[in-house]
């Protein structure tokens, strides 16, 4: 066993069972190929993916799950076909490493959708079988397809929550054509993704208002963040006011909820864009028929897009606000997320504090 552990050469935090009480683990990751860049991880965001498989929620889970997809870092080493990264590039790594790589929409650049499904950063199984383990931990290997320029000067502890939270909003937003200044958005839910769709909703200069459940997150919407309107759900009489006044809904809840009420807040022709992970989706055929809404969803983004938003948020200075955190508060920071009680990402701070 000694000389097992010995051998290992990567370190992190792992949950071993569905308690999904991480705790130090020691693994090891693959050699680097010819096509690969070795990352020493300095930021990893929380996401409540992390919560999801952690605790084994779609039961799916292959413990031991070292989570994380929000991976910041250095290039410390480069495979000797690597053409777009040099050591000590500033860089990153989001929700999927792998992928066909031939594909209609690998070859568009769209690799989360790859008919033969995109690999998973973490609890995904990787092309030689082996189970992917994510960001909390010391470094990463992968194929540099996966790996994203951070642009010049934008700070690492804020890059991080761009490569999950940032690209699952901004990408079905621009899908959408909801950059349209002057139309109206609606943004359920004030968690990491949540927060990204008010910071770009801002950016495309749309009208934005957050349907939340936490009157605590109020002020700060609308202060900190710029929403130009901020309603509690529950709250029927404000919810009535709104019926039929938003273009474009970007639901990000963690949680299940009902949709009918939402819908109704559309106008005609809205779109409903789904990104959180609820246990099921359930509404009347009339709160789509009728006014003729679309209803779609979204699933993080494509390399093209990824890079895309990477450069967007450093061009238009957007940056989410983050609460920097060290590796050993990693339990209460997911316990945080299951209680709402997140302004509005948690950022690992791996680089001083995972030794
Ligand atoms: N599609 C994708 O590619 C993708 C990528 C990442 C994450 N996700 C999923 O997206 C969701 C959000 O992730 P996140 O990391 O942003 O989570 P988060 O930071 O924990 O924020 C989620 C927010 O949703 C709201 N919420 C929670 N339960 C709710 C309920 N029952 N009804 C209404 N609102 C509720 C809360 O905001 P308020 O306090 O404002 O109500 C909460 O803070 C999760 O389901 C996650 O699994 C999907
Ligand atoms: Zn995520
Ligand atoms: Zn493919």
């Amino acid at each position: 066993m000694a000389t097992q552990t010995v051998n290992m050469n990567c370190h992190g935090w792992a949950a071993r069972d569905p308690s999904g009480v991480l705790s130090p683990y020691e693994f090891n990751r693959r050699d680097i190929a010819a096509d690969d860049v070795s990352i020493r991880i300095t930021h990893c965001g929380v996401c409540y993916a992390d919560v999801v498989w952690t605790k084994n929620y779609h039961g799916d889970s292959k413990y031991p799950v070292v989570p994380g997809h929000e991976i910041v870092g250095l290039v410390k080493e480069v495979g000797p076909n690597v053409k777009r990264f040099n050591v000590g590039d500033h860089v990153g790594v989001g929700t999927y490493v792998n992928s066909c790589r031939d594909c209609e929409y690998c070859n568009q650049g769209m690799e989360v959708n790859c008919v033969k499904g995109s690999v998973f950063t973490f609890n995904g199984v990787d092309a030689d079988g082996s189970i992917t383990k994510g960001g909390y931990s010391s470094f990463i290997v992968v194929h540099e397809r996966y790996c994203y320029k951070i642009p010049e000067n934008y700070p690492s502890h804020l890059a991080a929550p761009l490569l999950c939270a940032g690209i699952t909003v901004y990408s079905p937003m621009m899908r959408h054509n909801m950059n349209q200044p002057g139309k109206s958005l609606g943004v359920i839910g004030l968690g990491g993704l949540g927060h990204m769709a008010v910071l770009f909703g801002k950016a495309f200069g749309l009208k934005v208002t957050v349907l939340s459940t936490s009157i605590a997150k109020k002020e700060e919407a609308l202060t900190l963040l710029g929403a130009d309107n901020f309603v509690i759900s529950s709250d029927e009489q404000k919810m009535k006011a709104l019926a039929g006044s938003l273009d474009f809904i970007v639901d990000t809840a963690s949680g299940d909820h009902q949709f009918d009420p939402y819908l109704c807040l559309l106008k005609t022709q809205g779109a409903y864009v789904l990104v959180g992970f609820p246990r099921e989706v359930k509404f009347s055929p009339a709160s789509l028929l009728v006014g003729m809404k679309t209803f779609s969803g979204s699933i993080t983004g494509g390399t093209k897009v990824t890079q895309e938003m990477l450069e967007f948020c450093a061009a238009k200075k957007i940056y989410p606000k983050v609460e920097v955190v060290p590796i050993e508060y990693a339990n209460d920071a997911l316990e945080r997320l299951m209680k709402k009680d997140v302004k509005y990402r948690f950022v690992i701070d791996i680089e001083n504090s995972l030794k």
